[in-house]
C-alpha cells in the first residue's frame, strides 16, 4: 500500500511544491486549502493523478473544519503530517502592532499546528513513518535576531518551535518524530521574488531533512539544507 501525506495550504507557494514531490514519489496525497473549488493548479493535478490526490477543505483558522477533516479521514494513518499553511501577519513595526493582527498571526501559525496535530495524532501514529513537521522559519529563532521587528509573525514561529520541541518529548514513546524545518528564503507570495531559492531547491532539501529523521534529531531546528538554526 502507498503511504500517506497530509499538507496544509496546499494550494500554492511551498504546500503545493510539496504536493507535486508527493505526487511524484507515489504517496497518497491529501492536499488540504481554504477554497478547493478554486485551487485551480490542484485540480489540474487532480485529473493527471485522480487516485492519488484528494482536495480537501480546511481554513486552518476554523476548529469545526479541522473536526470535519478529522472525522473524513476516520483514522486514516498518515505517514507524514505537512503544516505548511502559514501568514506573515500585517506589516507592523514597533509602536503599530495590535492585538487583533498578532492574535490572527498567532492563530494561523502556533495554535493551528497544534490543534490538527491533537485531532490526527492516532492517524499518524498508526502509519508506518510517523513523521509531523511544522513548516517555521528562521525568523522565529530568537538567536538569530539581529534586525528586530516583525513581532507578530518571529513570536509565532518562535511559539510554533517551542510545540514542536514539546511534541517530539511527549510523542516519542509512540513512535512519532517531529521535523521542525525552516524552508529558505524562498520565492513565493510570502518570500517575494528577491527571494534567494526555488520552491523546488526548497522543498527537494526539507524533503531530503524529511526522510532522514529519526529519533535521534526529532525535534531539532533545521534549515531546508539540512543545516542546524539555534533556537
Ligand atoms: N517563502 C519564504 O521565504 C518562507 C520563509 C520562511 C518560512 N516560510 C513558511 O513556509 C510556509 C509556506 O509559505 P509560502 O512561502 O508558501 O507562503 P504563501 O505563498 O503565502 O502560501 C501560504 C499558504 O498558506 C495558506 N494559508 C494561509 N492562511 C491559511 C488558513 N487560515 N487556512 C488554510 N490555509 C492558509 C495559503 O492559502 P490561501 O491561498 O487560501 O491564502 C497558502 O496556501 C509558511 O508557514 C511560511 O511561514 C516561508
Amino acid at each position: 500500500m502507498s503511504k500517506v501525506v497530509l499538507i496544509t495550504g496546499a494550494n500554492r507557494g511551498i504546500g503545493l511544491e510539496f504536493v507535486h514531490h508527493y505526487l511524484k514519489a507515489d504517496y497518497k496525497v491529501f492536499a488540504c486549502c481554504r477554497s478547493p473549488e478554486g485551487a485551480s493548479e490542484l485540480l489540474s493535478a487532480k485529473q493527471a493523478h485522480s487516485d492519488q490526490l484528494e482536495i480537501m477543505p480546511l481554513d486552518v483558522k476554523s476548529e469545526p473544519m479541522m473536526e470535519a477533516l478529522s472525522h473524513t479521514l476516520n483514522g486514516q494513518p498518515i505517514d507524514i503530517l505537512i503544516h505548511n499553511a502559514g501568514v506573515s501577519g500585517p506589516s507592523a513595526s514597533f509602536g503599530q502592532v495590535t492585538e487583533e493582527g498578532w492574535l490572527d498571526t498567532l492563530k494561523t501559525n502556533t495554535l493551528s499546528p497544534l490543534l490538527l496535530t491533537q485531532l490526527l495524532v492516532e492517524s499518524v501514529v498508526s502509519s508506518t513513518e510517523k513523521k509531523i513537521v511544522l513548516i517555521t522559519s528562521k525568523m522565529g529563532s530568537i538567536a538569530d535576531n539581529g534586525r528586530g521587528g516583525s513581532y507578530m509573525y518571529r513570536s509565532s514561529k518562535a511559539a510554533l518551535n517551542a510545540v514542536g520541541k514539546s511534541l517530539s518529548r511527549d510523542l516519542s514513546s509512540r513512535g512519532v518524530k517531529i521535523g521542525i524545518l525552516h524552508p529558505g528564503w524562498v520565492k513565493t507570495e510570502m518570500g517575494g521574488s528577491n527571494a534567494l531559492i526555488s520552491t523546488k531547491e526548497s522543498v527537494s532539501g526539507m524533503c531530503r531533512v524529511i526522510d532522514g529523521l529519526d529519533q535521534s534529531n526529532s525535534g531539532q531546528f533545521f534549515a531546508y539544507d539540512g543545516s542546524e538554526i539555534p533556537w
